[in-house]
């Protein structure tokens, strides 16, 4: 039975990841390595409710333009229906009372999965999981919630390697219902059918949240063949095939993609889309050589939205 959740780290990835679990009722507590980074992941959730409530507020509105564009004029009555069928209170003070920051490993022990959202650096997650081994039992479930490194590696350096699992979330958690769940090779099947049962249960902002079983391989199943299109997509603006605003246009249009390949990797950060290249480079070798460009826009810090220029500008 699965109570109370831990997550360490509390960034972009940690802090969403602690929403989630507090919007399904659950007790969190969130670690960094400071109460100032837990704290500030705290106000993130807020910021999170508060976008989420105004969504909310927006949604019967939506509704009723979708229907009006359709050619039905509705009555004042039929909009009120629809404003109260689409009143989705949202508790944002009582969801964030779930959550506690904490700097304090001890505050995990009685938690019963508990999810590591640190650095993507293996050093960094092994050590974490060699420290977890002080505070939890052999029934604790241990996940990490790493892109592209090696859950196998970081169950050697826990207590109960049996019980450790990837948890792989997708940015942002509250919107994206996809988790990947890999046990490690050391691993029973027992805490990843855990996992599956729990998330199957639960839902985000917008859907019923998706688990999907996978294993111990770089890149799981989404990034393996997502940074594929991605690379192939620098490749082909590299040859000048076409622009990055068509090649965009294309995967959009063509393909059903929500977003293009380039656009996508300014969202993400064009020196993570870089690293987890590499890394797969490294493991699935010449199939994933990356291109200069992308190297290139990393050294100059073009690292997408968040630094303001990336594969396009955003200043
Ligand atoms: N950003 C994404 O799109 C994305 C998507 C899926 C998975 N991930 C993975 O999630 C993890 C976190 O990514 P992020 O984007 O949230 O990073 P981030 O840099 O926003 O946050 C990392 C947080 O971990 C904290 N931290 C670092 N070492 C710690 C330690 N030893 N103990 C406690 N806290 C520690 C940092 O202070 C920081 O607050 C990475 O493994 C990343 O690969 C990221």
């Amino acid at each position: 039975m699965i109570n109370k959740i831990g997550v360490i780290g509390a960034g972009a990835m940690g802090s969403s990841i602690a929403e989630v679990f507090a919007y399904n009722g659950y007790n969190v507590i969130l670690k960094d390595i400071n109460l100032g980074y837990a704290k500030k992941g705290l106000n993130n959730i807020e910021r999170i409710l508060n976008d989420f409530k105004l969504y909310n507020k927006k949604l019967p509105e939506k509704e009723i333009a979708k229907i009006e564009k359709n050619g039905i004029e509705l009555t004042e009555q039929q909009k009120e229906k629809i404003i109260k069928n689409f009143d989705k209170p949202v508790d944002i003070e009582g969801i964030l009372k779930k959550i506690t920051p904490s700097d304090n490993y001890d505050d995990l022990k009685d938690c019963d999965i508990i999810i590591e959202a640190a650095f993507e650096n293996q050093d960094v997650k092994n050590k974490i999981f060699e420290e977890l081994s002080k505070y939890t039992s052999e029934n604790t479930i241990v996940a990490t919630n790493t892109s592209s490194l090696s859950i196998t590696e970081m169950a050697s350096h826990y207590k109960y390697p049996n019980q450790a699992i990837v948890m792989h979330f997708f940015n942002p958690p509250y919107t994206l219902p996809l988790v990947e769940i890999a046990p490690s090779t050391q691993g029973s099947d027992n805490a990843a059918k855990e996992a599956n049962n729990l998330l199957s249960g639960m839902k985000n902002h917008r859907d019923k949240m998706y688990p999907v079983m996978t294993k111990d391989r770089a890149g799981f199943i989404v990034n393996r063949i997502l940074l594929q299109v991605i690379n192939e997509a620098v490749k082909v603006y590299d040859e000048n095939i076409a622009s990055k605003e068509d090649i965009d246009i294309a995967m959009k249009k063509g393909a059903g993609f929500p977003m293009g390949p380039f656009e996508l990797t300014d969202y993400v950060g064009v020196d993570i889309v870089y690293d987890v290249l590499k890394t797969f480079n490294n493991v699935y070798g010449d199939r994933f050589n990356v291109s200069e460009t992308l190297r290139n826009l990393v050294i100059a810090g073009y690292n997408g939205k968040k630094s303001g220029k990336g594969f396009y500008n955003y200043i």
